[in-house]
């Protein structure tokens, strides 16, 4: 289901669109719905020292003007004890990637139509064979997730103001993670373990904030209440999409090295979602490159940063500031706009923005390449016999 190319649609085409999506969102709520013994939506780890392991997952929304693939057959591993930055231009699909780990995808029109999220689910006690226990998490009911997310599996989104409740105080709130929980939970032992929490990420008077109301806090400190009610259940993995975009600087390295020295006592994973390229060489073990929906060079961060391989790695390089870079001279921009979502050509997306464009580039979207052990790309230059 397409959008013309003139940008218009007629009634009759507008029609057969909602038609179909009627249909489809039909069928993929009544799958969310459907009773599941656990055996069906058990499977295993690829790797046991994965955390997470996306695999071929496309997530997408059935909109009026057509189907927006958001998400795009997404590959990538979120190794046990690391941080893995997600980088990409706005839209790439960074956010929808978080959501459908945690099944948060706005329903019904946002709906994870293929691929596996791997979540591994062992604990320490586990032995043998039970160290590759993982749930697929795109096959598992919403009543079954329930007991994953916020607890294994927590997020810190951008705006602390509105992941808050205003109404209720910071206590309260935090309090409540604990209550989900472990519902049987005697409600001093909870105050007791909120404070403990509070004083884990850094707040001075924590008693005085455990009964403060949001608006009554600073964005930084909301941004570590926030950060303190995700470790409430003891999480497994952090997903943070952008923790400090809403934040001024100097907090915004607080933020971070905040972030960065709780993974290492806690030992979790973080997924780190960010625009900010320096960012993720303070922070990230490894690096994803998102572009259109797909990933098109993962690596370590050394691999991405001393070796950036794909033009468009390159190009996001090179429109950071540098220091050394004279100040006369204007930013660099990637020259051109992401393919419209509803229209995906068959070709490599970044085709008609690339300057190293070649007779290749014109036949089937990439595959991915491995270049060496850790790194990987998707694109024709790096093809057996392709010029560099
Ligand atoms: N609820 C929705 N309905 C329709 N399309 C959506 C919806 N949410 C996201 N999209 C589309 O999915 C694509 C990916 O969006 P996403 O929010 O993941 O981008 P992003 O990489 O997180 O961008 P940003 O850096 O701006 O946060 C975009 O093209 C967006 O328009
Ligand atoms: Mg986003």
């Amino acid at each position: 289901m397409a959008k013309k190319d003139n940008g218009y649609i007629s009634i009759k085409e507008s029609r057969k669109i909602i038609k179909y999506n009627i249909k489809q969102m039909k069928y993929y709520e009544s799958l969310k719905r459907a009773k599941k013994q656990e055996s069906e939506y058990t499977t295993s780890m690829h790797n046991p020292d994965n955390i997470i392991e996306i695999q071929d997952l496309k997530t997408c929304f059935f909109t009026d003007n057509g189907t927006v693939m958001a998400v795009n057959g997404v590959s990538f591993d979120i190794p046990k004890n690391k941080i893995v930055g997600v980088v990409g231009e706005s839209g790439c699909g960074k956010s929808v990637t978080s959501l459908s780990v945690m099944q948060l995808v706005q329903a019904p029109q946002g709906q994870v139509i293929e691929g596996q999220i791997r979540f591994n689910r062992a604990t320490s006690a586990d032995l043998g064979e039970g160290k590759n226990l993982a749930y697929d998490i795109v096959k598992m009911p919403t009543e079954a997730m329930y007991k994953i997310r916020g607890k294994d599996i927590t997020m810190i989104f951008q705006e602390p103001m509105t992941s808050l409740n205003p109404v209720f105080t910071i206590g309260f709130q935090l309090d409540e993670a604990t209550f989900i929980h472990n519902p049987e939970t005697p409600k001093d032992k909870a105050k007791e373990y909120s404070i403990e929490l509070l004083n884990k990420v850094g707040i001075s008077m924590p008693e005085h904030v455990y009964n403060s109301y949001p608006h009554e806090l600073s964005g930084g400190m909301r941004q570590r209440v926030m950060i303190a009610m995700a470790l409430a259940g003891n999480p497994k993995l952090i997903i943070a999409d952008e923790p400090t975009t809403a934040l001024d600087v100097t907090i915004q390295a607080q933020i971070l090295e905040l972030l960065k020295e709780i993974q290492k006592k806690e030992g979790c994973s973080i997924m780190l979602i960010t625009h900010d390229l320096g960012v993720i060489a303070e922070m990230a073990d490894e690096v994803v490159v998102m572009y259109a929906g797909k990933v098109i060079e993962k690596g370590t961060v050394r691999d991405i940063f001393h070796n950036p391989l794909h033009p468009y790695t390159i190009g996001l390089q090179k429109s950071k500031p540098m220091l050394t870079s004279s100040g006369d001279e204007p930013l660099y921009s990637i020259p051109g706009n992401v393919p419209n979502p509803i229209n995906l050509p068959d070709t490599c997306y970044f085709k008609n923005r690339c300057n190293k464009c070649t007779e290749k580039c014109s036949g089937s979207y990439p595959c991915e390449i491995k270049v060496s052990p850790t790194h990987t790309v998707s694109c024709w230059l790096y093809e057996e016999g392709g010029n560099k």
